[in-house]
């Protein structure tokens, strides 16, 4: 693999006659058309797949979507200038070659760029000759770094991370991703369903980053009022509203010198979106009332179970915010996408929680194990642990059975597998396949309601917010199914 590639970068001759090899793929950031489209023609003509785009903001959303081999990127762009497109590939993917575009005049930011771990640069006016000399000499030092980059992953990275457990290689990615993110300070945005583990990975970033020994501060931006977010975040001067009865400093200013965590930052109302952006921007605050700008020194991370991007598409948040707030993404992924982990997790907790409640318990039984290996998981890490933790409890032998934790109804899977009665014509085979498949789906039915219920406490009005059903749609299911809430008769 690493020869073809080797051989696709250098012998041009073999690619222009050989179409099916794979090429690689370059991404050209520029806000001039013009260049854009002459470096795409340079490039092309030697059967590069090339990509373009006019500035760094769609750059990252671009990197998200596809892989890329070598990314060129002019330095003076407005936005976000060659630099910060720099780092952030650095973070989002640390293989991947970068080369600058500069103009005359900046040699020494070319300079900075290089310390910055950028690949190579260009000076303006350049030959399509020197354009592809430095276009193949990166492509081919790429090869032999990810070589090393791939053999310090094995070593490092064999259970977890951290707080984290779980070694797929999805999780991979994140502790990767956490890892480099933590050294920069490019505001991070943490996505994912509830449950996922946002939380422990902005702890892991602030715990991997230079700044760990200055203080991580989270705020729950869902469960402040608008106005007494904003005077959390930036602090009041006495007197400046009614109730303002004492000068009071903000979270950004006592975050000073760490990171600051804005979880369910969607929640934000957009008055004071408009003020968080320029906080960003100018890295500096007004409390409110107050007059003087307060310069700040934080890494922002913010995490989010919505989708932003359609948010903003709704009107509903700020675009610029959010590529502001998205300069590095950081996804987790749901647990059922990385069921690899799920044995290793159910582990973790059985002894977290052996130990915790003072109980010995050797292991799980083999139902129970297909079945939580198998199952879905709406509410992530954070419901298997809630299982586990249950199971302890109610356990009553050394073996965790479903017995315990009723995660299936025993009684209804019986019917499915004994056949009562071989049907001897037709009609009675119709029949009997009519009613194993009404007896299936009450089965299945059954299971769902019963398991929305028990990840809801058995709250009616969650379970069917929950599984998008209305609710006395909800109650009619319970009522057919003859399920009744715990207590109830
Ligand atoms: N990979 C993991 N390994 C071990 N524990 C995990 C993992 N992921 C999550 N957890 C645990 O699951 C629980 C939920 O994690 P966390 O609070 O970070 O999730 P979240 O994504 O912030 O959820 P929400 O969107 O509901 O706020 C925590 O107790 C956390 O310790
Ligand atoms: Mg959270």
């Amino acid at each position: 693999m690493i020869f073809i590639k080797y051989m696709v970068a250098f012998t041009t001759d073999i690619q222009k006659r050989d179409k099916l090899m794979v090429h690689d793929r370059l991404l050209i950031v520029d806000d001039e058309t013009v260049i854009r489209d002459g470096l795409k023609r340079i490039l092309e003509g030697e059967s590069f797949d090339v990509e373009t785009c006019s500035s760094g903001f769609h750059a990252i959303e671009i990197m998200q979507q596809h892989d890329f081999d070598l990314i060129i990127t002019d330095l003076k762009m407005p936005g976000m200038s060659g630099i910060e497109v720099l780092k952030s590939v650095r973070t989002l993917q640390p293989d991947i070659p970068v080369i600058l575009i500069t103009g005359y005049a900046s040699v020494d930011t070319a300079v900075e760029a290089m310390k910055n771990g950028a690949a190579d640069y260009i000076t303006k006016p350049f030959t399509p000759d020197l354009l592809l000399e430095k276009v193949r000499n990166a492509l081919s030092q790429r090869t032999i770094s990810q070589e090393e980059t791939h053999l310090k992953e094995e070593i490092t990275l064999h259970h977890g991370f951290h707080q984290f457990i779980g070694n797929s290689r999805e999780m991979q990615k994140v502790y990767h991703r956490i890892m480099h993110v933590a050294a920069t300070n490019s505001t991070v945005l943490i996505t994912g369903e509830s449950g996922t583990g946002k939380e422990l990975a902005a702890r892991a970033i602030h715990e991997n980053s230079p700044r760990k020994d200055k203080p991580f501060v989270a705020v729950d931006c869902s469960s402040l009022a608008e106005t007494l977010l904003e005077s959390e975040l930036f602090g009041h001067v006495k007197g400046s509203f009614t109730g303002a009865v004492q000068t009071k400093t903000g979270l950004f200013k006592i975050a000073d010198g760490g990171t600051l965590f804005l979880d369910e930052v969607s929640n934000i109302s957009l008055s004071t979106q408009a003020k968080l952006l320029r906080a960003l921007q100018e890295r500096k605050i007004t409390p409110i009332g107050g007059t003087q700008l307060v310069a700040i020194d934080i890494h922002l991370v913010a995490a989010t179970n919505k989708n932003l991007k359609t948010m903003s598409h709704e009107g509903t948040f700020r675009e610029d915010l959010f590529f502001r707030l998205n300069i590095i993404p950081i996804e987790l992924p749901p647990l059922r996408d990385r069921k690899q982990d799920i044995p290793i997790l159910i582990r973790h907790f059985l002894k977290k929680y052996t130990v915790e409640i003072g109980k010995e318990i050797r292991g799980v039984a083999p139902d129970v194990m297909s079945f939580l290996e198998n199952y879905s998981y709406p509410g992530n890490v954070r419901e298997l642990e809630n299982m586990i933790e249950r199971a302890v409890v109610l356990a009553e032998g050394d073996i965790i059975r479903n017995a315990d934790l009723e995660l299936w109804d025993s009684s209804d899977s019986a019917p499915l597998t004994r056949i009562e009665r071989i049907p001897v014509n037709m009609e009675e085979l119709k029949e009997m396949k009519r009613h194993i498949r009404d007896h299936a789906m009450e089965s299945l039915e059954s299971a769902f309601v019963r398991n929305a219920l028990e990840r809801n406490n058995w709250n009616v009005t969650r379970a069917a917010e929950e599984t998008g059903i209305l609710r006395p749609n909800f109650q009619g299911m319970m009522k057919k199914l003859g399920i009744s809430i715990k207590g109830e008769h």
